[in-house]
């Protein structure tokens, strides 16, 4: 059997059980797995980079094949920069196929040679998304079961900072 590298690619803003569930699979498939944040997007992040990968370092140290590293430009030249042979992506509803298509086929003609490969999440994840995660704090509700216990705390930070942020904003400009 061939030994495959695979990378799994995403924002991981922030990391969910769903995310943790498949880099699981993936780790348990491949021979390594490289788990990477998207550095560059277009989206501005909640988390920086650094605070995402120090989540993402803590909660996959059980899995000994799994590493975490950011990469920037065409996924398909990073692939090659890690000597990796497949993408792993998790689909969990059929809304999410039409634009995984879309990336795997472009993938595809940029570098004929690297495969996606899907996976699916438990289906206890199939309504879960960072976005959802990211909304659902904000709005003060649990997040219990849906991202681990450190990321749940980030997040918990990282709301009450930007409350106390904006209400020092409103402050100081009733004082002007
Ligand atoms: O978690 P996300 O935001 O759905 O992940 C999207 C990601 C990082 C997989 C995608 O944006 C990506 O691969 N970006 C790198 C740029 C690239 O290679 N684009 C061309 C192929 S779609």
């Amino acid at each position: 059997m061939k030994k495959i590298t695979a990378i799994y690619p995403g924002s991981f803003d922030p990391l969910t059980n769903g995310h943790l569930d498949l880099i699981e699979r993936g780790s348990k498939i491949f021979h390594r797995l490289i788990v990477s944040i998207l550095k560059n997007s277009e989206k501005q992040p909640l988390f920086s980079l650094s605070e995402r990968r120090e989540m993402l370092v803590a909660m996959t140290a059980r899995w000994k094949n799994v590493e975490v590293d950011s990469f920037d430009g065409l996924l398909v030249d990073y692939a090659d920069r890690k000597g990796a042979q497949a993408v792993l992506r998790g689909i969990r509803a059929i809304s999410d196929y039409e634009y995984e298509l879309q990336m795997a086929l472009t993938n595809r003609k940029l570098r004929p040679s690297l495969e996606t490969v899907f996976m699916m999440p438990a289906g206890r994840y199939s309504y879960l998304s960072s976005k959802l995660v990211r909304e659902i704090a904000t709005l003060g509700a649990p997040l219990e079961g849906l991202v681990p216990r450190l990321v749940e705390q980030r997040l918990r930070e990282k709301v009450d900072s930007d409350i106390r942020e904006r209400r020092a904003a409103r402050r100081s400009r009733k004082r002007r």
